[in-house]
């Protein structure tokens, strides 16, 4: 087995817009290690949430290939690129995304009732993976009675309850107070280790990206492997 979990090869991703393309960076290389924790910094508009969305399959590249488990992430039509993403990546976004009128029971086990689980099934693997994140006794709220910090921990309990192997967080804490994050990050921490995962975190804060066993700093389009941690 490759010790490469993820690989992006020369990737580029233009936005068509009605003044002219918008390149937002073309030949960009990266990969990432099985185990490895990395952190992507870079300043607003860089292109860090674009580059995520490729890795993790939410959009296609203009250019250049994806491998996950050295396979090409889109190889085949939106349908498949969607399931292999259901298996093996877990996504947490800044903004939580849950659904608003699901529990958080509801939330956590919608995605594997997507891929087949039975309900009753699901539910109980929902609890479970709740009860990891010490949420058990929120599973019937809505995300409207939770708090910021709440709402995220169980975006990453519905992250991580198909047990993939791969997470990408995308300023996952970036809308809660430093207190609120630092608990959130504890936990993916935690969960990165205890899990065996492989985890990318877009992060502005440079106090997380210490956490990480990479940063890297993207800037123009490019990305650059900082040798040491930013201070
Ligand atoms: N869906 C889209 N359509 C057109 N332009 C986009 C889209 N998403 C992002 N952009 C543009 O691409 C650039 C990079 O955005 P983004 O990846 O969100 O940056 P970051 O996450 O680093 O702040 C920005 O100029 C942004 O306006
Ligand atoms: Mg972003």
């Amino acid at each position: 087995m490759s010790d490469r979990v993820l690989v992006a090869e020369s990737l580029g991703k233009t936005y068509p817009l009605p003044k002219g393309d918008l390149r937002v960076f073309e030949g960009l290389d990266f990969e990432l290690g099985r185990g490895e924790l990395a952190a992507i910094m870079g300043a607003s508009g860089v292109g860090k949430t674009t580059l995520l969305n490729l890795l993790g399959g939410l959009d296609r590249p203009s250019e250049g290939r994806v491998l996950v488990d050295g396979e090409d992430l889109f190889a085949g039509a939106d349908r498949e690129v969607a399931a292999v993403r259901n298996r093996k990546i877990g996504f947490v976004f800044q903004v939580y995304h849950l659904l608003p009128e699901f529990t958080s029971l509801e939330n956590v086990g919608f995605p594997l009732m997507i891929g087949g689980v039975p309900k009753k099934e699901a539910f109980h693997r929902a609890l479970g993976m709740l009860l990891e994140v010490g949420l058990e006794d929120k599973a019937h709220s809505r995300p409207s009675q939770l708090s910021g910090g709440e709402q995220q921990r169980v975006a990453i309990a519905r992250a991580l309850v198909n047990a993939p192997r791969l997470l990408l967080a995308d300023e996952p804490t970036g809308n809660l107070d430093w207190k609120t994050g630092e608990r959130v990050l504890r936990l993916v921490l935690d969960l990165h280790e205890r899990k065996g995962l492989s985890s990318i975190l877009v992060t502005h804060n440079e106090k997380i990206a210490r956490y990480c066993h990479k940063v890297y700093m993207m800037e123009a389009g490019t990305m650059k492997l900082l040798t040491s941690p930013p201070s």
